[in-house]
């Protein structure tokens, strides 16, 4: 079982100097950054491009997670792991080949994830578990940081976690959306392991003591 990773997310960061925002995270000792990249279509949001990613990969060592919410996630692949991409997660909604895509993300030498939407059944992502490096359950319609996390989709969580054990699969099980330190130990309960928290950290007096109450979940 994958200990407890803390996630901040650089959409709640300050969008003006995330350079300064990234450093923060750094600075605190997490190794992880998510990224979340709009397009306006998939999504009703638009955020930031594969120029940013490499601007801030030149200011940092962090590992970037980066969250495609795009129609076409296929043809921006290629960008983002030019632009210092760690891990490139892709939604399964959209229609495109996903495990060509999966696999293109490997051969390009970063991490891959496949990206469940609120209503999308456990059942869509099922036959890529063995493909794949980590799941993220959406715990939130995407779009936008600081709405409330839904509760009714735990179950969901625990059945990809059944699934993980039973195959003897070793995917990262990530939820992101309305995670603070109470909504992580619910989820951290049907074993997820990775934790994209954005207006909970950022938005904290103390982003610090928010990381170091996070390091005491077990
Ligand atoms: C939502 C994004 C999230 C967002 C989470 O569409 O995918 O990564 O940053 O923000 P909070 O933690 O504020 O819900
Ligand atoms: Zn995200």
């Amino acid at each position: 079982m994958h200990p407890p990773l803390l996630v901040p997310s650089i959409l709640a960061g300050n969008h003006a100097r995330l350079a300064d925002s990234a450093a923060l995270v750094e600075q605190l000792g997490l190794l992880w950054i998510h990224v979340d990249i709009m397009d306006g279509h998939f999504v009703p949001n638009l955020t930031f491009g594969p120029g940013m990613v490499a601007a801030l990969r030149q200011t940092s060592r962090l590992f970037f997670d980066v969250h495609l919410m795009l129609d076409e996630p296929h043809r921006y692949i290629e960008a983002f792991a030019k632009a210092g991409a760690n891990n490139i997660s892709v939604h399964i909604e959209p229609a495109y080949d996903h495990a060509g895509t999966l696999a293109r993300i490997r051969a390009l030498g970063c991490q891959n994830g496949i990206v469940l939407n609120p209503g999308t059944p456990a059942e869509a992502v099922e036959p890529l578990l063995a493909a794949v490096d980590l799941v993220l359950v959406m715990t939130v319609q995407p779009g936008f940081g600081g709405q409330t996390f839904r509760r009714d989709l735990l179950p969901k969580i625990a059945r990809i976690d059944r699934w993980r054990r039973e195959r003897g699969l070793d995917f990262r099980l990530e939820v992101d959306g309305g995670i603070d330190l109470a909504t992580a130990a619910e989820c951290r309960a049907v074993v997820t392991d990775t934790f994209v928290v954005g207006t909970s950290f950022f938005g904290a007096a103390d982003p610090g003591e928010f990381a170091r109450s996070f390091a005491l979940m077990k």
